[in-house]
C-alpha cells in the first residue's frame, strides 16, 4: 500500500533498478553503472543503486547551493512544520520501512522497527529544539580599554551545504540526525547513503520531498565510497562535513578535506571495567547486549572487559550462562531470533579470521567462535591482549574479549593507551567510586552500570582520538550546524 508514494524511486524490473535524486528529480545515471545491494539474509539482490558520475554530482551540489539560498529565509517554523510532517510519514510508514531496513541490513524486528520510530521522535525534537537556538549579545564596555560605544549583535546563521555521509549499521537514524538539524537549521544537505542502506535512505529522502522540503535542499547521490567518497567530501561547493563510519575512513576523510567545519562519529571499540564490588548478573546481563546487539555492529557496543583475575573467575561464567539463555542466532525474519547476520561475507571472514589469529597467539574461545556464512556465534574469548588484532582495531561483529589486569590503574592505562574514545562503561555498587573511576578515563562518555549507547539523543555524543571530533546530541548538533555571526555596532561618541 505505502508504495504507492515511492513509485517514482525506481523501476519496476526483478530486482528494481533504483534512481538517485539529483535535487531536480529521481533520475537514471548517465554512467549507465548500477552497483547491487546485497540482503544479508540470503544474499540475494535487493535492488541495484545508481553509481552517479562527477559531474551530476556537480550538478546536483549547485541545485543544493541554489536551493539553501531561499531555503534559509523561509522562516524557521516554517522548516519545522515541515520536519513535523516528515516524523509523521516516518511513523506512518513504520511497518513498510521496518521492513525494508530488516531485509536490507538483516536487523530484528525489534530492532528495526525501534530505528524508524526512534528517527521519528529524532525528527520532531530537532524541528521542536531549533526554534531554541539563539544568538547573543554582547557589550564592549565589558573588555578593558573598550567603552560603551560598541555592541555585537551575534546571530547563528547556516553553514550552506551539507554533506551529510550515513553508515550501514543506521541507515535510517543516523541520516536523519545528520539531515533534519541540517535543514531546520537552514541548511541544504547532500546525502551519500551506504550502498547497504540505500534503499531505505532512498525512501527517507522521498518522505523529506513529500513533507514539503524543496526541491535541491535535499539531494541524494549513490555510489561506492570509494567511488564518489573522495570526490563528494573535497567539492569546492560543500560547506561541511558530517560522516559517520569507520575511524580508518574518518581519518583519511579528514586528511584531504580542508578547511570546513566536520562532525565525525567514528569507531568505538568500547571497553568496561567491573569492579569487584559489581553485582555479577545484571553486569552480565548489560555486557552480553552491549556486546551482542545487532550483531555486535554498533560504534557503542563493548568490545572488551577488564577486571582483577577473582572478579574475571566469577564473571566469566555468568556471562557465558547468560549469553546462552538471552541470545539467539538465526534468520531475524523468524520469531525467537534475536541474533541475525554481519553485513556481508567480506566482514564475517574478516572477524572469522580476527578470532582465529587471536587463538592461535594464545587466547581462548569461551564461547561460541563458529563462523557458517554472514552468521558469526555470538563469542567470547579470554586471555586477548591489547596487540592482538581483533582489540587494536575495532571488530564490527559479535566479539567480546575479557582480560585479566593485576590493578584498576592498568586496566585505566590499557583503555587510555587505545587509539579510540568513544565510551567506556564501569560496573561498581558505589556510584562515587564509580564516579572517581570514570574521571580518570579518557573516552568521550563514561556510564556507570550500564553499556555504552547513543541514547537518550538529546545527551552530548561523541569521540575523542579516533572516535571523533565534535559534539552530537540534539541541541549540540544544532549548534554544529550553525555557525556565530557578529555584526557590531559602533554608536558614535
Ligand atoms: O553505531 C553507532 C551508533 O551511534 C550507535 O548508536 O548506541 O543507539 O546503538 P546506539
Amino acid at each position: 500500500m505505502p508504495k504507492e508514494y515511492f513509485v517514482s524511486l525506481h523501476d519496476h524490473k526483478s530486482p528494481p533498478t533504483y534512481r538517485f535524486f539529483n535535487g531536480e528529480k529521481w533520475a537514471e545515471s548517465l554512467t549507465g553503472k548500477t552497483i547491487d545491494v546485497i540482503s544479508p539474509l540470503d544474499n540475494h539482490i535487493l535492488g541495484k543503486i545508481q553509481l552517479v558520475s562527477h559531474s551530476e554530482i556537480d550538478q546536483a551540489i549547485e541545485r543544493a547551493h541554489q536551493a539553501q539560498l531561499l531555503w534559509r529565509d523561509i522562516p524557521m517554523i516554517k522548516r519545522a512544520q515541515i520536519l513535523h510532517l516528515a516524523s509523521d510519514w516516518i511513523r506512518h510508514h513504520e511497518h513498510y520501512l521496518t521492513t525494508i531496513l530488516i531485509k536490507e541490513i538483516g536487523k530484528t524486528l525489534a530492532e528495526a522497527k525501534d530505528e524508524i520510530l526512534r528517527s521519528a521522535d529524532m525528527v520532531d525534537y530537532f524541528a521542536n529544539e531549533g526554534l531554541h537556538i539563539k544568538g547573543e549579545e554582547l557589550s564592549g564596555e565589558a573588555f578593558p580599554g573598550y567603552d560603551q560605544t560598541k555592541m555585537a549583535i551575534i546571530e547563528r546563521v547556516s553553514l550552506g551545504v551539507i554533506l551529510a555521509i550515513a553508515p550501514f549499521n543506521y541507515p535510517v537514524n543516523l541520516s536523519v540526525s545528520k539531515i533534519a538539524p541540517a535543514l531546520i537549521m537552514g541548511n541544504s544537505v547532500v546525502f551519500k547513503p551506504p550502498t547497504q542502506g540505500a534503499i531505505s535512505s532512498l525512501h527517507l529522502t522521498e518522505i523529506f520531498r513529500l513533507a514539503g522540503v524543496p526541491d535541491g535542499v535535499i539531494v541524494t547521490v549513490t555510489g561506492g565510497g570509494s567511488d564518489i567518497g573522495d570526490y563528494l567530501c573535497t567539492h569546492s561547493g560543500i560547506d561541511m562535513v558530517t560522516f559517520t563510519g569507520s575511524s580508518q575512513v574518518g581519518k583519511s576523510i579528514a586528511e584531504k578535506i580542508g578547511m570546513i567545519p566536520i562532525l565525525f562519529e567514528c569507531g568505538g571499540n568500547n571497553p568496561a571495567i567491573v569492579l569487584p564490588d559489581a553485582d555479577m548478573h545484571s553486569t552480565a546481563v548489560e555486557i552480553v547486549k552491549g556486546a551482542f546487539s545487532y550483531s555486535g555492529q554498533r560504534c557503542t557496543a563493548i568490545k572488551y572487559v577488564l577486571g582483577l583475575s577473582p572478579t574475571i573467575d566469577k564473571l566469566l561464567p555468568i556471562v557465558v550462562k547468560k549469553t546462552k539463555e538471552l541470545i539467539k542466532m538465526g534468520d531475524p525474519r523468524s520469531e525467537g531470533y534475536n541474533l541475525g547476520p554481519v553485513i556481508s561475507n567480506a566482514a564475517a571472514e574478516e572477524i572469522e579470521k580476527r578470532i582465529l589469529m587471536a587463538k592461535a597467539a594464545g587466547a581462548k574461545i569461551v564461547y561460541g567462535g563458529e563462523q557458517k556464512e554472514r552468521y558469526i556465534e555470538p563469542t567470547i574469548l579470554e586471555g586477548v591482549k591489547p596487540s592482538m588484532e581483533i582489540l587494536r582495531i575495532e571488530t564490527f561483529g559479535p566479539v567480546v574479549s575479557f582480560i585479566k589486569v593485576k590493578s584498576i590503574d592498568e586496566a585505566v592505562k590499557i583503555i587510555n593507551g587505545s587509539n579510540y574514545g568513544l565510551q567506556a562503561s564501569v560496573f561498581t555498587s558505589d556510584e562515587g567510586a564509580g564516579i572517581k573511576l570514570a574521571q580518570q578515563i579518557d573516552v568521550g562518555t563514561v556510564q556507570i552500570n550500564s553499556k555504552p549507547q547513543r541514547g537518550p539523543d538529546h545527551f552530548p555524543f561523541l569521540g575523542i582520538k579516533g572516535s571523533g571530533i565534535g559534539v552530537q546530541g540534539i541541541h549540540y548538533t544544532l549548534e554544529a550546524m550553525t555557525r556565530f555571526k557578529p555584526i557590531v555596532l559602533n554608536k558614535p561618541q
